[in-house]
């Protein structure tokens, strides 16, 4: 991304983050270097479907776009106009949506391959909907994979020890990664496969 683009960036992230903190999330955008390992199950063949939750500037949609290079469908879904007009504009050829994270199931007309989700996991989430990890897994398919980062500092904290026990609940499979130092906050990421039920 351009020097630019990212300052820009930076700023608008900033400006959300003290206006709307616990949905925004973070204060500034993710690194490369965490988009490198949220991107990381998408197939590098075929035409995969790939869903991106909060995408926010673009931090994970670029690294997609990157690996996607024009196969399949690649749907972003991001609740703040502003930024859901931005990515469209960046991106042409992602189907970007403004929308909530739990009217997915609508947007869907198969299984989804991958989902990427920079959601806030805790933070944010309307009363009476069917809950994060429940939507998710139910919106992959058998063979799907679901990345989900969160942040290191936070990861003994009651809320981070929910959300490993929500994944184990959901998916037969989870895995964790290293911490990736090179984000701010550091960030470690759940990939998590095999769809329960
Ligand atoms: C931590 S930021 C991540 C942004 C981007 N993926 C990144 O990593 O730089 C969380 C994003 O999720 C969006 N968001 C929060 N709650 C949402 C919801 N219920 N539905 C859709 N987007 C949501 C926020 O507006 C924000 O852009």
């Amino acid at each position: 991304m351009a020097h630019e683009t990212c300052r820009a960036d930076r700023l608008r992230f900033a400006r959300q983050f003290l206006r709307t903190p616990l949905i925004t999330a973070a204060p500034v955008p993710s690194s490369a270097a965490l988009a490198a390992c949220m991107v990381a199950p998408i197939p590098r063949t075929g035409d995969p479907l790939v869903v991106e939750l909060g995408a926010g500037t673009g931090a994970f949609t670029v690294a997609a776009q990157e690996v996607l290079r024009g196969r399949g469908r690649h749907l972003a879904i991001e609740c703040n106009p502003e930024w859901a007009t931005l990515l469209a504009e960046r991106h042409p050829s992602v189907e970007v949506v403004k929308a909530q994270a739990h009217e997915l199931p609508a947007l869907l007309d198969r299984p989804a391959d991958v989902i990427i989700s920079g959601l806030p996991w805790s933070a944010y989430w309307p009363e009476g909907q069917r809950p994060l990890i429940e939507l998710l897994a139910g919106a992959l398919g058998p063979e799907g994979t679901l990345t989900q980062f969160s942040y290191s500092w936070s990861r003994w904290a009651p809320p981070a020890r929910r959300q490993h026990r929500e994944f184990d609940a959901a998916f037969e499979e989870i895995v964790v990664s290293r911490t990736v130092l090179r984000n701010l906050p550091p960030a470690y990421v759940y990939y998590a496969r095999r769809p329960r039920g």
